[in-house]
């Protein structure tokens, strides 16, 4: 068939007559016949017959309405009309191209799998936060690794994880994205029927008398603890090294001793526990949560995803807070800052 076969004279169209009658393929095709110059080129490229490649152009010319080449020897031109449909054809391209991308992205994510590393004081709302995640995204695989600070900096070194919750920047030369998150006050935990119980703004040279229960060494909140005795002057009387936020919640309630942690780890029981809160000068130590990611780490679809998730969960994560104990302060004076801390 000869090319200009396909080449046809202009004729009035009913109002649609495009979009009812062409079809994706006929704009492949005129696609290809535009960008060659040549029928013959743009059969060889959609590995069509040259007569088919001629028979859609008719057609779509047809639908068109309007001439959309003229032959010059050997070659077709576009017409006025023809460069007209050639940009249409480019946006609808490109925006099925950004489609595309975009289904890979729900793809990736309905597919994906999530690593979390976080530190002691984050299980007590990762958890509930990953829940809520997987509600909107249920074929994700979770894997939440919950350690104490120096491991959960190892993993990061070694570039386990996806994400990481600390209360500190990491202090060696790891390179880190960094997301300031939820606040982490750190309290003075005793027994519901310990003497100190229902004072006023005991001073911290009281609490220094007390027999201490402690983190083990590589735990942030004991870092903490150490170094606010060291600020306030004391040296504190370690009844107890315990590598378990509960555990030490347990030994705080068996009386072995006073515990500074994180408010946090009252989530569940809040004030109705046999723990309670002392309100002592200085406390709580307003600490904060960071999100974090290596920098050199290439988000996945689902890691990006919990993070935006995650920040906008701060909200819920203050509020749960203020209801874990009511009497507790989150003034503008308390709010953590969101400097790193390093
Ligand atoms: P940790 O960190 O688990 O290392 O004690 C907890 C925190 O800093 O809040």
């Amino acid at each position: 068939m000869p090319e200009n076969s396909a080449i046809q004279r202009n004729s009035p169209s009913p109002p649609g007559q495009l979009l009812r009658h062409a079809t994706f393929r006929q704009l492949q095709v005129f696609e290809a016949v535009y960008r060659l110059g040549s029928f013959t080129k743009a059969a060889e490229e959609l590995f069509l017959t040259q007569p088919t490649a001629s028979t859609q152009i008719k057609k779509l010319t047809e639908a068109a309405g309007i001439s959309l080449f003229e032959q010059v020897g050997r070659n077709v031109k576009p017409t006025e009309a023809g460069t007209h449909l050639y940009q249409a054809c480019r946006q609808v391209f490109s925006a099925l191209n950004h489609l595309e991308v975009q289904f890979d992205e729900l793809k990736g994510l309905k597919r994906g799998r999530l690593r979390l590393a976080v530190i002691t004081t984050a299980k007590y709302l990762t958890p509930e936060m990953l829940g809520d995640f997987s509600v909107l995204y249920p074929d994700i695989e979770l894997s939440l690794k919950v350690t104490n600070r120096d491991r959960v900096i190892e993993r990061m070194s070694a570039d386990e994880d996806d994400l990481y919750i600390l209360s500190q920047a990491p202090d060696n030369e790891i390179e880190a994205e960094i997301y300031p998150f939820a606040p982490n006050p750190l309290v003075v935990m005793a027994p519901k029927h310990h003497a100190l119980v229902g004072r006023k703004h005991i001073p911290f040279e009281e609490i220094a008398k007390e027999p201490f229960i402690i983190r083990e060494p590589g735990s942030g909140i004991r870092d903490a603890t150490q170094r606010v005795f060291k600020d306030a002057g004391f040296k504190p009387k370690i009844r107890m090294e315990i590598g378990s936020n509960e555990a030490i919640k347990h030994a705080v309630v068996g009386g072995l001793g006073l515990s500074i942690l994180s408010l946090h780890s009252l989530a569940l029981e809040g004030s109705e526990g046999p723990l309670t809160v002392l309100d002592v000068e200085g406390f709580p130590i307003w600490r904060q949560w960071y999100l974090m990611h290596r920098k050199n780490r290439e988000l996945s679809f689902v890691a990006k995803a919990f993070l935006r998730f995650a920040i906008q969960y701060e909200i819920k994560i203050r509020e749960r807070m203020l209801r874990t104990w009511p009497g507790l302060k989150l003034t503008e004076e308390h709010e953590p800052s969101v400097a790193i801390q390093r």
